[in-house]
């Protein structure tokens, strides 16, 4: 089974996501020791945003890194995704691999009944973190700040 592991915190050894994805992959691992995780951080390589440039493929780097992001999520059977709330919403990194993934013909399709998802039969387990600003003291533990 393969499992991809996405961190999107910029708050690095701060992050409670982190902390919780890290912990989940973990026990997934202890309890399904098949599994081969993929470990993807949004943080650390950002993808590019949607832009004109990236609607007609103008950017071959940028193609490239957007046919790995779809296959590497095809290939996933289950799926670890860290998603911290900044500013009402999910972070613009996570936006930007959304929107890498969701590929019409590939991972959804219209209908007559509106859009439908063609990549079902995944695990997926969200870790939200939200509401206290947590920030690593001398001594490298984590504390929260709220
Ligand atoms: C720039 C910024 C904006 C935030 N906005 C919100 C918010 O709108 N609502 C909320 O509940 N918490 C907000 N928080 C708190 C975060 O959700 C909290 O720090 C959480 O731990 C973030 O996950 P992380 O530690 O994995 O980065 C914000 C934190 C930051 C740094």
């Amino acid at each position: 089974m393969k499992l991809l592991h996405i961190d999107s915190s910029i708050q690095g050894k701060g992050s409670a996501s982190r902390e919780l994805t890290r912990e989940i992959v973990a026990r997934w691992v202890a309890e399904r020791p098949d599994t081969e995780v993929t470990y993807l951080d949004l943080a650390a390589q950002e993808l590019p945003h949607l832009s004109q440039k990236s609607l007609v493929r103008a950017d071959e780097l940028e193609a490239t890194r957007n046919a790995e992001a779809l296959e590497q999520f095809l290939a996933a059977d289950a799926i670890v995704i860290g998603a911290p709330v900044y500013n009402f919403t999910i972070p613009s990194q996570l936006k930007a691999w959304i929107d890498r993934i969701t590929v019409a013909g590939k991972t959804f399709t219209y209908t007559a009944n509106g859009p439908q998802g063609l990549a079902g039969g995944k695990e997926v387990v969200v870790a939200v973190a939200r509401g206290g600003v947590r920030a690593p003291d001398a001594s490298g533990n984590l504390a929260s700040r709220t």
